[in-house]
């Protein structure tokens, strides 16, 4: 149904204008316990919780292996919503230091003949102090405090790159309390020279300062994971692992969205992206040992590519692009699909 809908009426719609229609209703679904009785009841209900070991690291247990990415709920607006749709967790962000607008538009397009996105948004967002205030909200209310919520830090886009540290400490210093993961996001195409911070002699400090802020700020040892880009080179990779390990972090999330296309500005994202997704969580996993999580993300699309994941190595599964074109009972299906595989 919303297939068709989708197919037929949705996709003439303005990409961006119809984002924040969805962002609206969910938000709106999700204010009231009633109305997250109905969602919850209609969407059917997740199973229970993920069996893995891995997984004992984050403070709450996860309901389902599948989450929302990163970039659909940069403000933290609809995150009980996006629980009730069958989420097993939600990725806010991402946040910056400061509130910025973003790039201009157009900045957003669909590609339906491969069921694919891109974007060049450029972390429009309320800033770290406006979404800490929306999370420390959200934490008052025993449905707030049930769900597995991550925070993805960006870097505001007038910060030096020099300067990176501070502004990555200041936006942990905002959100660390509320979060149940902090992701320290290096990977985005659409912020001048972000990416440039993959290179680990860079990448090392900020993580630690994260990490350092967030227990400060928290009194506990939040976990802090990495996003990184599909377009890293295979060593390149292999560094950033030996990192990871190296300074005890909790993970990595694997992967942004890519710059190797030819379709104009932006980062790709949904299926043609899957391939490389799943050599990078194979070659994390061979990398990273037994310890550190994998969250995987990029072109999972259903419980069978979900699946190829997982076996590849990956703990838990996010998606941003499927969720447009599927539909709101996309998520709750393919976490129940995954626990009785
Ligand atoms: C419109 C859009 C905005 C995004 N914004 C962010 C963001 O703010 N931060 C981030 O880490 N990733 C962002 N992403 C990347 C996603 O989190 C995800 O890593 C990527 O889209 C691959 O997953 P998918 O194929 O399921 O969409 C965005 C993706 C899209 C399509």
């Amino acid at each position: 149904m919303y297939r068709l809908l989708y197919d037929t009426v949705l996709v003439h719609t303005d990409p961006e204008a119809a984002h924040h229609a969805a962002i609206e209703a969910i938000a709106a679904a999700g204010r009231t316990e009633p109305t997250r009785r109905a969602l919850k009841a209609s969407v059917g209900a997740l199973p229970g919780r993920v069996p893995n070991p891995r997984l004992l690291v984050f403070p709450r247990a996860f309901p389902g292996v599948l989450g929302l990415c990163a970039g659909m709920d940069k403000n933290a607006e609809a995150v009980l919503g996006m629980d009730a749709l069958g989420f097993g967790f939600v990725e806010v962000g991402t946040v910056t230091a400061e509130p910025q607008a973003g790039n201009p538009r157009p900045r957003l397009w669909r590609h339906p003949d491969m069921r694919a996105l891109r974007n060049r948004m450029g972390f429009n967002n309320d800033g770290a102090a406006t979404v800490g205030q929306r999370l420390r909200e959200l934490r008052r209310s025993p449905a707030g405090r049930a769900v597995v919520v991550g925070v993805n830090l960006g870097k505001t886009r007038t910060t030096a790159l020099e300067d990176a540290e501070a502004d990555y400490r200041s936006s942990t210093h905002e959100v660390a309390r509320w979060a149940d993961y902090l992701v320290v996001n290096v990977s985005s195409p659409n912020t001048p020279g972000l990416r440039e911070l993959q290179q680990v002699e860079a990448l090392r400090p900020i993580a630690r300062a994260v990490r350092e802020e967030a227990r400060r700020v928290s009194g506990r040892d939040v976990p802090v994971l990495v996003k990184i880009a599909p377009d890293l080179a295979d060593d390149e990779l292999t560094a950033i692992a030996a990192m990871v390990v190296e300074e005890g972090l909790a993970g990595v999330v694997a992967v942004n969205t890519t710059i190797a296309h030819d379709l104009g500005p932006g980062g790709l994202s949904g299926p043609p992206l899957r391939d490389r997704a799943l050599e990078v969580v194979r070659l994390l996993r061979r990398d990273l040992g037994a310890r550190p999580v994998i969250i995987a993300s990029g072109g999972i699309t259903d419980a069978a590519t979900g699946r190829e994941f997982l076996d590849a190595g990956a703990d838990l599964l996010q998606a941003y692009t499927a969720f447009v074109y599927e539909g709101p009972l996309w998520p709750g299906r393919v976490n129940r699909a995954l626990a009785r595989a």
